[in-house]
């Protein structure tokens, strides 16, 4: 039976994500994706799609590293705000208010199991179109670029965890989102777990991290208009010398259409549709699905991509030779005089 905390959480509000490749990493999202420069601040640029109501929903951060860093979401009210922040107090989780800053009203940090860090806001910035983009329809948050990918919208994240089991607990349990699939493993156990706030099939998403480090990052999607778009992002990332690592393609879980690309700073970049398959029925149980289901590939039956598993950010020592091995096939072997990292 579903209950009022299950819709506690309205969305993803916006990413912070590291790039040793700063000028190359803003390029692909704001020339190759056609986001926005709304600001830019010290090391950050913040971006947003074109028919995002908030200021932003992509601060791009210059790092020596690559990788994620917080995560904001927003809640659908202050008294939601209030319920969800009791509960991750409650948690031993909680880090505490944080001042307004760009594009949102103060913000309670926190982190998940895994180390991963967050903040929930329910005071946020309304874009304001100016006269370069300014939409013809007022119910639209500005104009459509018509050029590039043509990103309309942040989708979802799906973070590495080296506990996907302790992670889903929480998103299940402390944030009170709705279960929506997971891969149950022979040992048990879940080796990915999906979680949706609303009819969105899912928002947040833990997969296993191999290398059992924490606080890992495995990518966001990106929501353009149709799957026809993202066939053509396929084209556009190939004209642009962007990685593509698999798709387009239909997934399995939760059916969306997708393309996976490497963005020049190393972090993997999912350009989705979820917007065809909605869970209306309230009390929508939970899909599992066994290893062996998960093993026959995604939905028309192509195999998973070896990196899907071995590829994450900020990268291990030896990431590209580990991904690389993965994808001939061979078993990676450490170079001679390494010694292996905890
Ligand atoms: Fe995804």
């Amino acid at each position: 039976m579903a209950t009022f905390e299950n819709f506690d959480l309205a969305h993803l509000g916006g990413i912070e994500l590291f790039t040793p490749k700063f000028e190359e990493s803003l390029h692909f999202f704001r020339d190759i994706c056609a986001m926005r420069e709304v600001e830019r601040i010290g090391d950050s640029a913040y971006l947003r799609c074109w028919d995002e109501y908030q200021l932003y929903t992509l601060k791009l951060t210059a790092s020596d590293t690559n990788g994620v860093g917080r995560t904001l979401y927003r809640t659908t009210s202050e008294e939601a705000l209030q319920r969800r922040v009791k509960a991750i107090e409650d948690s031993g989780l909680g880090h505490g208010w944080r001042e307004p800053e760009v594009g949102v009203g103060r913000s309670y940090e926190f982190e998940d199991p895994d180390g991963h860090l967050m903040a929930l806001y329910y005071d946020t910035e309304h874009y304001v179109p100016d006269d370069e983009d300014r939409p013809a329809l007022k119910n639209q948050a500005s104009a459509y670029p018509g050029r590039g990918i043509n990103a309309r919208r942040m989708d979802h994240i799906n973070y590495l965890a080296s506990d996907v089991n302790a992670a889903g607990e929480f998103w299940r349990d402390v944030m009170k989102s709705r279960e929506s699939e997971r891969v149950k493993l022979d040992a048990g156990g879940y080796g990915a777990w999906w979680f949706r706030f609303h009819q969105k099939s899912y928002d947040v998403v833990y997969s296993d991290d191999w290398t059992r480090q924490r606080g890992r990052f495995h990518h966001f999607a990106i929501a353009p208009d149709s799957r026809e778009d993202i066939l053509k992002a396929a084209d556009i990332c190939l004209e642009n010398g962007i990685y593509i690592e698999y798709g387009p393609y239909k997934h399995a879980i939760n059916q969306t259409f997708f393309l996976y690309v490497w963005e020049p700073g190393g972090n993997r970049i999912e350009f989705a549709t979820a917007q065809g398959r909605l869970i209306l029925d309230p009390d929508w149980p939970v899909v599992e699905w066994s290893q062996a289901e998960r093993a026959k590939g995604q939905a028309w039956g192509m195999k998973t991509v070896p990196t899907f598993h071995t590829h994450g950010t900020p990268f291990v020592e030896h990431q590209e030779e580990i991904d690389r091995a993965a994808l001939e096939g061979r078993e990676f072997v450490l170079p001679e005089g390494d010694v292996e990292n905890e």
